[in-house]
Protein backbone atom coordinates (compact mmCIF):
# COMPACT_ATOMS: atom_id res chain seq x y z
CA UNK A 1 0.00 0.00 0.00
CA UNK A 2 1.25 3.43 -1.01
CA UNK A 3 1.38 6.08 2.25
CA UNK A 4 1.71 9.31 2.73
CA UNK A 5 2.63 11.23 5.96
CA UNK A 6 1.66 14.66 6.19
CA UNK A 7 4.09 16.61 9.51
CA UNK A 8 4.41 19.74 10.72
CA UNK A 9 7.38 19.21 12.70
CA UNK A 10 9.57 16.82 14.63
CA UNK A 11 8.18 13.58 12.55
CA UNK A 12 8.74 10.97 15.29
CA UNK A 13 5.29 9.32 14.33
CA UNK A 14 6.91 9.22 10.71
CA UNK A 15 10.14 7.75 11.66
CA UNK A 16 8.18 4.89 13.59
CA UNK A 17 5.93 4.14 10.53
CA UNK A 18 8.60 4.58 7.81
CA UNK A 19 10.97 1.93 10.46
CA UNK A 20 8.32 -0.29 10.66
CA UNK A 21 7.39 -0.51 6.65
CA UNK A 22 11.39 -1.17 6.15
CA UNK A 23 10.75 -3.91 8.66
CA UNK A 24 8.10 -5.32 7.23
CA UNK A 25 6.07 -4.89 10.56
CA UNK A 26 3.81 -2.86 8.32
CA UNK A 27 3.38 -5.38 5.48
CA UNK A 28 3.41 -4.70 1.43
CA UNK A 29 4.06 -1.40 1.65
CA UNK A 30 5.74 1.92 1.11
CA UNK A 31 6.00 5.37 2.27
CA UNK A 32 5.64 7.16 -1.12
CA UNK A 33 6.16 10.90 -0.05
CA UNK A 34 6.20 13.12 3.40
CA UNK A 35 4.77 16.29 3.02
CA UNK A 36 5.57 19.29 5.27
CA UNK A 37 3.12 22.53 5.64
CA UNK A 38 6.12 23.98 7.48
CA UNK A 39 9.52 24.26 5.27
CA UNK A 40 11.68 23.94 9.24
CA UNK A 41 10.80 20.76 10.00
CA UNK A 42 12.74 18.68 11.06
CA UNK A 43 10.66 15.51 10.13
CA UNK A 44 11.84 16.75 6.58
CA UNK A 45 15.20 16.76 6.96
CA UNK A 46 15.17 12.85 8.78
CA UNK A 47 13.05 11.83 6.33
CA UNK A 48 15.62 12.90 3.35
CA UNK A 49 18.39 11.40 5.03
CA UNK A 50 16.46 8.24 5.04
CA UNK A 51 15.86 8.69 1.01
CA UNK A 52 12.20 9.01 1.16
CA UNK A 53 10.28 11.76 -1.46
CA UNK A 54 9.50 14.71 0.67
CA UNK A 55 7.78 17.61 -0.95
CA UNK A 56 6.65 21.29 1.70
CA UNK A 57 3.46 22.88 0.74
CA UNK A 58 3.59 25.90 2.92
CA UNK A 59 0.68 27.62 3.26
CA UNK A 60 1.56 30.89 1.20
CA UNK A 61 -1.29 32.60 2.61
CA UNK A 62 -3.73 31.02 0.39
CA UNK A 63 -7.28 29.57 2.17
CA UNK A 64 -7.26 25.76 3.39
CA UNK A 65 -9.27 24.82 0.25
CA UNK A 66 -6.05 25.97 -1.84
CA UNK A 67 -3.52 24.95 0.35
CA UNK A 68 -5.28 21.51 0.46
CA UNK A 69 -5.70 21.08 -3.39
CA UNK A 70 -1.94 21.15 -4.25
CA UNK A 71 -1.92 18.46 -1.03
CA UNK A 72 -4.44 16.57 -2.22
CA UNK A 73 -2.80 16.70 -6.33
CA UNK A 74 0.82 16.11 -4.77
CA UNK A 75 -0.76 12.64 -2.76
CA UNK A 76 -2.91 11.96 -6.40
CA UNK A 77 0.27 11.85 -8.17
CA UNK A 78 2.00 9.44 -5.54
CA UNK A 79 -0.53 6.88 -5.84
CA UNK A 80 -1.20 7.72 -2.40
CA UNK A 81 -3.86 4.66 -0.31
CA UNK A 82 -3.35 5.86 3.34
CA UNK A 83 -3.10 8.97 4.67
CA UNK A 84 -0.80 8.91 7.65
CA UNK A 85 -1.78 12.91 9.63
CA UNK A 86 1.70 12.86 12.33
CA UNK A 87 1.75 15.79 13.96
CA UNK A 88 0.40 17.76 11.21
CA UNK A 89 -1.22 20.67 12.77
CA UNK A 90 -3.77 21.95 10.72
CA UNK A 91 -7.49 20.59 9.98
CA UNK A 92 -8.55 19.37 6.99
CA UNK A 93 -10.34 20.75 4.09
CA UNK A 94 -13.72 18.67 3.26
CA UNK A 95 -12.56 18.30 -0.32
CA UNK A 96 -9.28 16.80 1.05
CA UNK A 97 -10.73 14.34 3.35
CA UNK A 98 -13.27 13.07 0.44
CA UNK A 99 -10.67 12.60 -1.78
CA UNK A 100 -9.82 9.64 0.62
CA UNK A 101 -12.47 8.17 2.02
CA UNK A 102 -12.01 6.02 5.35
CA UNK A 103 -8.58 6.65 4.50
CA UNK A 104 -7.05 9.45 6.77
CA UNK A 105 -5.90 8.67 10.00
CA UNK A 106 -4.28 10.56 12.57
CA UNK A 107 -2.58 10.04 16.06
CA UNK A 108 -3.47 12.51 19.13
CA UNK A 109 -2.02 12.13 22.30
CA UNK A 110 -5.18 11.95 24.53
CA UNK A 111 -8.04 9.11 25.32
CA UNK A 112 -10.53 10.95 22.71
CA UNK A 113 -12.86 12.20 23.23
CA UNK A 114 -11.07 14.10 26.30
CA UNK A 115 -8.90 16.29 25.60
CA UNK A 116 -9.24 17.59 21.93
CA UNK A 117 -7.03 20.06 20.34
CA UNK A 118 -3.56 21.57 21.81
CA UNK A 119 -1.46 20.66 24.59
CA UNK A 120 -3.73 17.45 25.30
CA UNK A 121 -0.75 16.56 27.97
CA UNK A 122 -1.06 19.64 29.48
CA UNK A 123 -5.05 19.51 29.40
CA UNK A 124 -4.73 16.15 30.96
CA UNK A 125 -2.71 17.09 34.09
CA UNK A 126 -4.82 20.03 34.68
CA UNK A 127 -7.57 18.24 34.87
CA UNK A 128 -6.09 15.60 37.48
CA UNK A 129 -6.96 12.62 35.43
CA UNK A 130 -4.85 9.32 36.43
CA UNK A 131 -4.65 8.12 33.25
CA UNK A 132 -4.38 9.28 29.72
CA UNK A 133 -3.06 8.07 26.39
CA UNK A 134 -3.14 8.34 23.00
CA UNK A 135 -5.89 7.56 20.09
CA UNK A 136 -5.14 6.37 16.32
CA UNK A 137 -8.58 7.42 14.65
CA UNK A 138 -9.90 8.18 11.13
CA UNK A 139 -9.79 11.74 10.73
CA UNK A 140 -13.49 13.27 9.69
CA UNK A 141 -14.21 16.95 9.92
CA UNK A 142 -14.49 17.59 13.01
CA UNK A 143 -11.34 18.38 15.26
CA UNK A 144 -10.05 14.68 16.81
CA UNK A 145 -13.53 13.15 16.03
CA UNK A 146 -13.39 10.43 13.77
CA UNK A 147 -13.89 7.04 14.80
CA UNK A 148 -11.37 5.09 17.23
CA UNK A 149 -8.99 2.60 15.51
CA UNK A 150 -6.97 1.82 18.57
CA UNK A 151 -6.15 3.66 22.20
CA UNK A 152 -3.27 2.66 24.67
CA UNK A 153 -3.10 4.27 28.11
CA UNK A 154 -0.38 5.13 30.68
CA UNK A 155 -0.72 6.69 33.96
CA UNK A 156 -0.25 10.37 34.87
CA UNK A 157 2.21 10.64 37.89
CA UNK A 158 2.13 12.86 40.71
CA UNK A 159 4.94 14.96 39.72
CA UNK A 160 4.33 14.92 35.98
CA UNK A 161 4.72 17.94 33.40
CA UNK A 162 3.66 18.12 30.11
CA UNK A 163 7.29 17.79 28.62
CA UNK A 164 7.79 13.97 31.20
CA UNK A 165 3.98 13.11 30.53
CA UNK A 166 5.01 13.62 26.25
CA UNK A 167 8.20 11.61 26.83
CA UNK A 168 6.53 8.39 27.79
CA UNK A 169 3.44 8.67 25.51
CA UNK A 170 5.70 9.06 22.38
CA UNK A 171 7.04 5.95 22.96
CA UNK A 172 3.19 4.66 22.93
CA UNK A 173 2.19 6.63 20.04
CA UNK A 174 4.67 4.88 17.95
CA UNK A 175 3.77 1.56 19.22
CA UNK A 176 -0.10 2.25 18.88
CA UNK A 177 0.14 3.87 15.65
CA UNK A 178 2.44 1.43 13.81
CA UNK A 179 -0.47 -1.49 14.84
CA UNK A 180 -3.64 0.50 13.52
CA UNK A 181 -1.85 1.13 10.00
CA UNK A 182 -0.78 -2.18 10.22
CA UNK A 183 -4.09 -3.28 10.95
CA UNK A 184 -5.43 -1.16 8.09
CA UNK A 185 -2.91 -2.21 5.51
CA UNK A 186 -3.83 -5.94 6.09
CA UNK A 187 -7.39 -5.53 5.99
CA UNK A 188 -8.23 -6.59 9.35
CA UNK A 189 -10.63 -3.30 10.29
CA UNK A 190 -13.87 -3.10 9.44
CA UNK A 191 -15.94 0.40 10.10
CA UNK A 192 -19.43 0.68 10.65
CA UNK A 193 -20.32 4.40 11.68
CA UNK A 194 -18.44 5.61 14.71
CA UNK A 195 -17.59 1.51 15.40
CA UNK A 196 -14.05 0.52 14.18
CA UNK A 197 -14.41 -3.83 14.72
CA UNK A 198 -10.72 -5.38 14.70
CA UNK A 199 -11.06 -8.67 12.38
CA UNK A 200 -8.91 -10.92 12.78
CA UNK A 201 -6.90 -12.66 10.00
CA UNK A 202 -8.75 -16.37 11.62
CA UNK A 203 -12.13 -14.79 11.12
CA UNK A 204 -10.69 -13.23 7.55
CA UNK A 205 -9.58 -16.52 6.30
CA UNK A 206 -12.98 -18.03 7.32
CA UNK A 207 -14.34 -15.46 4.63
CA UNK A 208 -15.67 -12.88 6.70
CA UNK A 209 -15.95 -9.75 4.14
CA UNK A 210 -14.36 -6.45 5.22
CA UNK A 211 -15.37 -2.93 4.25
CA UNK A 212 -11.47 -1.98 2.85
C1 LIG B 1 2.36 13.70 18.69
O1 LIG B 1 2.22 13.84 20.08
C2 LIG B 1 1.03 13.41 18.05
O2 LIG B 1 0.17 12.66 18.86
C3 LIG B 1 0.45 14.80 17.86
O3 LIG B 1 1.56 15.60 17.50
C4 LIG B 1 2.75 15.02 18.04
C5 LIG B 1 3.67 14.82 16.88
O4 LIG B 1 4.93 14.35 17.29
N1 LIG B 1 -0.60 14.80 16.88
P1 LIG B 1 5.98 13.87 16.20
O5 LIG B 1 6.14 15.03 15.21
O6 LIG B 1 5.42 12.65 15.53
O7 LIG B 1 7.23 13.60 16.94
Amino acid sequence: MNIGILISGRGSNMLAISEAVSSGRIPNSRISVVISDQPGATGIKHANELGIETQIIARNGRTRKEHDREICSVLRQHEVQLVCLAGYMRLLSKDLINAFPKQILNIHPSLLPSFKGLNAQQQAIDYGVKITGCTVHFVDEKLDHGAIILQESIDVLNDDTSESLSERLILREHICYVEAIRRFVSGEIRVEGRLVENVSPVELSAGSSNSF
